[in-house]
């Protein structure tokens, strides 16, 4: 879904993954004060899917991104993403692919099928990843082995990239968002207080931070962390 309309098509191109809900949603409200945003949500495409991947570009190519097609995308940020806590020793081989194809893989592919768009406006990559990109713990393996393995991923973007195209790794604590809600009733904490976590706008000032630096710096890695804990 394209925000904007008229006018607004000279403004720099923006693409936000999972901009449906939570962290993506105040992601593509920020950043529409300044840019054209596209907003995907799984109904636009399935991040664990190749083909759905491949399609999508396509329909950028053919128009979706405005009548010059997708020559330049000036940011792409990859917020959608799968969590889920389960021990190695009950997690099964599909949940592990799942959660590997929708936070890594299809970041990866993604950002290949769009890399020339975004050297050709010296763009941004944002990646959102987590505290848990740094630290895993009992029942933490699936999600922070994507999260971990997102992180080496744009880190070895960064090096390739570095002079062309800035990438950026956004770790935030808990967010008040959907998924946050759905992990704290697995942990089977029913008085859930959305005030304890970081609230999506501010993740979304982190992401602003990364767009707007200028041209000599790369904001590399920022973490965004519940004053609670
Ligand atoms: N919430 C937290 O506490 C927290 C903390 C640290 C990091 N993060 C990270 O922040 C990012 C956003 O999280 P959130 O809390 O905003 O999540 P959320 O509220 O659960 O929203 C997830 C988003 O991802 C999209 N999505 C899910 N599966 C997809 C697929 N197969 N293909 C394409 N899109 C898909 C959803 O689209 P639909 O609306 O169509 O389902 C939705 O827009 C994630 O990468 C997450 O790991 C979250």
């Amino acid at each position: 879904m394209d925000t904007t309309t008229g006018t607004e098509q000279t403004r720099p191109l923006a693409l936000v993954t999972g901009g449906s809900r939570g962290i993506g949603a105040a992601i593509v409200e920020d950043l529409s004060r300044t840019h054209r945003v596209i907003s995907w949500s799984s109904a636009d495409v399935d991040l664990s899917d190749p083909a759905s991947i491949a399609r999508a570009v396509e329909r950028l190519q053919d128009g979706e991104a405005g009548e010059a097609g997708l020559n330049r995308l000036d940011v792409l940020v990859h917020s959608a993403g799968l969590a889920g806590e389960s021990t190695v020793g009950e997690t099964g081989w599909e949940t592990w692919q799942k959660m590997f194809a929708v936070n890594v893989f299809g970041v990866a592919e993604l950002t290949r099928l769009l890399l020339p768009a975004l050297r050709a406006a010296s763009g941004t990559v944002v990646a959102i990843n987590s505290g848990s990109g740094f630290r895993s713990g009992a029942a933490q393996g699936p999600y922070s082995g994507t999260k971990f393995a997102l992180r080496a991923v744009t880190d070895a973007l960064r090096e390739e990239e570095r002079g062309q195209v800035r990438v950026s790794s956004v770790h935030p604590g808990r967010v008040d968002t959907d998924m946050q809600v759905a992990l704290q009733e697995g942990r089977g904490n029913i008085d859930y207080d959305g005030t304890r976590y970081v609230a999506p706008a501010s993740v979304a000032a982190a992401v602003r931070l990364a767009v707007d630096t200028t041209d000599e710096a790369i904001i590399e890695e920022v973490s965004v962390r519940p004053v609670r804990g």
